[in-house]
């Protein structure tokens, strides 16, 4: 068994013979020949001659094990009232089957299916589905409006789409039909199949030829064997903000993610088979493809599928029912989660009611864990909190406390140490590495461990530039922070347009390209301002064009209910403000990152480029 430092130098100097060593876990079909190596782009990739198939590793290899009667998933649903169990062994027919469907509807390996839908059990079916037949799935939060999924339709370009009627929120239930049928309206790219899953909360009208009904199908469906894919070949296709309105299509292989997700459940999150490990979060994020579905069950656990929230389904204790009745040991979500839980039940009264008697810790992700939730969290829970970074590129944790290896002291702010496989440096402007303490650019240095992203979907130019053009050598995570002199990694904030609202990551380049879309404005500035529960929240400065004004609000309305429409309720931008004009560079660059501290109420430099100063005084009156 290897140290932290043994392993991490281990896959620094020798990644061949270290990964090699993981790849070994699992059940190929072709175990590889060739470990490491590069594709036309001279892009490293993993175990490129190895055939494998995840729904296999997942599901199929465990039943053959003779685990199938143990639970794979436990579906949760606090606002129906539904609860439900899937063994190996039934979850592995049910995906076969669904596989099944999907090749009776012409689906082949390859071939794209995008997946629009709720927490239900049929998400990760669907999911897992795809993987058993080689075709690449492409998952939407159902958060996001029809535009968002119009978008991602019109890039992947798939041949069926799978949705269900409807979502259920808190107390509404959101029809998703119309949503859909509206995004195949917009879209240049139309699927051959819609199926829909009926939910009786809502049962949705089939009226085109290309509706088909996800239970009739599943009926008459042939059971569909696993086909094996090459380790490059793509698994998924997961859309994420990028500075641009157009998201990038983050693409996932096959080998390397499974050896990262199987690796990780060791080494990070220090489980065994058959442990319950259960990550709130959602299947459209990153942490839902891999630590909802993928990676329990590639490693053997019983994962949890819970629609629900942290907080008012019905209360604050949610959490803690769930992780009391199925006997959580690992519990994983968002820092916004636990701030929401703490709002609505600030002296941890809930927990007295349950005694979670399994859960051995609680790990946070998906944005800064501020030291104040950090602590209300231990203290109230009893367990040990821990932080990690990572990103939808990366697909799992590229800083934590690696405790399937050694357990390193907490240090509230930081998300610890570099996993092994990923050797962060933090650079400068020139591409040097700072010196202990000295904030810069995190950046992590090639070959990037297996399961990180090898392009961006059908652009790879956008890939090159996007994170490897900055600094030869090195991937650029878009997140700025400092290595302290123990070696310990402090994430502080991305560097670029992108935000982070409970947990959510949104573009506000995205944004601006929406408000800026109406005909009254002139120019405008989407910045992300602190928030005690979201952590941040979109703030829209407008500047209109001669001959607008704002009628009590009805513009600022305008701009709201337009966001909204487009990106979805989740993006929360629920305030914009006219003013005059905005601080700008001589050159005429926007002043996003003072606009953002003076919105902050912190302290600013009045850059020396300003164009105009009073526009900065001008703005901090308004704001305040
Ligand atoms: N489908 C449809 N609508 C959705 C949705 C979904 N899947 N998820 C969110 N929305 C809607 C909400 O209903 C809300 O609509 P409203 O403006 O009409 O009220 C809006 O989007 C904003 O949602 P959210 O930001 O989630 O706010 P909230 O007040 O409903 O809940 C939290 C706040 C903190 C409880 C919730 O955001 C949360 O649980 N966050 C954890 C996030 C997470 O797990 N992130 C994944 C990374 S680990
Ligand atoms: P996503 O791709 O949606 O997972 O969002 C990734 C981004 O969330 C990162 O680039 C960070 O900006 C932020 N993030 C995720 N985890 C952390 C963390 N533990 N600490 C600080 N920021 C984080």
């Amino acid at each position: 068994m290897f140290t932290y430092q043994q392993a991490f130098d281990l896959a620094a100097s020798s990644p061949d013979t270290f990964w090699k060593q993981q790849a070994e876990q699992l059940d190929w079909f072709t175990f590889p020949s060739t470990i490491l190596s590069k594709d036309e782009h001279g892009i490293e990739r993993w175990f490129a001659d190895g055939e494998l198939n995840t729904a296999h590793l997942a599901l199929d290899y465990h039943v053959a094990q003779g685990r199938g009667d143990q639970t794979a998933l436990i579906y949760d649903s606090p606002v129906t009232g539904q609860k439900a169990r899937y063994s190996y062994g039934v979850l592995r027919d049910q995906v076969a089957k669904a596989a099944g469907m999907l090749a009776q509807l012409g689906v082949q390996k390859g071939d794209r299916v995008v997946i629009y839908m709720p927490m239900i059990p049929q998400a990760a079916i669907a999911m897992l589905a795809c993987a058993r037949l080689g075709a690449i799935h492409s998952v939407v939060f159902g958060g996001f409006a029809s535009h968002e999924l119009a978008v991602r339709i019109e890039d992947a370009e798939p041949k069926v789409l799978l949705t269900a009627s409807c979502g259920v929120e808190v107390n509404k239930v959101i029809p998703y039909k119309p949503l859909v049928d509206k995004a195949v309206m917009d879209s240049r790219w139309k699927p051959e199949h819609v199926v829909v899953f009926q939910r009786r909360e809502c049962p949705a009208d089939l009226p085109h030829e290309r509706d088909k009904d996800w239970s009739a199908l599943m009926q008459q469906a042939e059971p569909h064997p696993c086909v094996p894919v090459k380790a490059t070949d793509p698994l998924y296709i997961l859309y994420t903000s990028g500075t641009t309105g157009k998201p990038k299509g983050v693409v996932r292989d096959n080998g390397g993610h499974a050896v990262a997700m199987h690796y990780s459940m060791k080494t990070v999150y220090n489980v065994e088979p058959n442990d319950v490990f259960w990550a709130a979060s959602d299947v459209g994020w990153v942490v839902g493809h891999s630590y909802i579905v993928y990676a329990p069950l590639i490693y053997g656990c019983t994962t949890i599928l819970y629609e629900g929230k942290p907080v008012k389904t019905p209360d604050p204790g949610a959490f803690w029912r769930v992780c009391d009745e199925y006997g959580v040991k690992v519990l994983f979500s968002a820092p916004t989660a636990f701030r929401a839980i703490k709002k609505e039940d600030p002296n941890g009264e809930q927990l007295e009611h349950y005694l979670m008697d399994k859960l051995t810790i609680i790990f946070m992700a998906g944005e800064r864990l501020d030291p104040p939730t950090l602590e209300w969290v231990q203290r109230h829970t009893g367990r040990p909190v821990v932080d990690h970074w990572w990103q939808t590129e990366t697909g799992w944790a590229i800083a934590g406390n690696p405790l399937g290896l050694e357990r390193f002291a907490v240090k509230p702010g930081s998300a610890t140490k570099p996993i092994p496989g990923y050797k962060v440096q933090v650079l400068n402007e020139l591409g040097e590495a700072q010196p202990a303490g000295e904030q810069g650019y995190i950046a992590i240095q090639r070959p990037l461990p297996p399961g990180c992203l090898p392009t961006v979907w059908r652009n790879h130019d956008r890939f090159e530039s996007g994170y490897l053009g900055q600094f030869p050598g090195f991937y650029v995570s878009g997140d700025g922070g400092y290595v302290d002199e123990d070696g310990y990694l402090f994430v502080m904030g991305r560097m670029d347009d992108v935000i982070n609202v409970a947990g959510h990551r949104l573009s506000t380049g995205e944004m601006e390209e929406i408000v800026g879309s109406h005909e009254a404005v002139a120019e405008c500035a989407v910045i992300g301002v602190h928030d005690e529960l979201k952590g941040q929240l979109p703030l829209g400065l407008v500047v209109l064009k001669d001959g607008y004004a704002s009628d009590n609000g009805n513009i600022e309305q305008a701009l709201l209910q337009l966001v909204r429409d487009r990106v979805g309720a989740v993006a929360c931008f629920k305030q914009a403000i006219i003013v005059d004009r905005l601080p700008k560079t001589r050159s005429g660059k926007i002043l996003r990152r003072v606009i953002r501290q003076i919105a902050d109420g912190e302290q600013y430099v009045v850059p020396s480029t300003i164009d105009d100063p009073g526009s900065l005084d001008e703005l901090a009156r308004v704001l305040e």
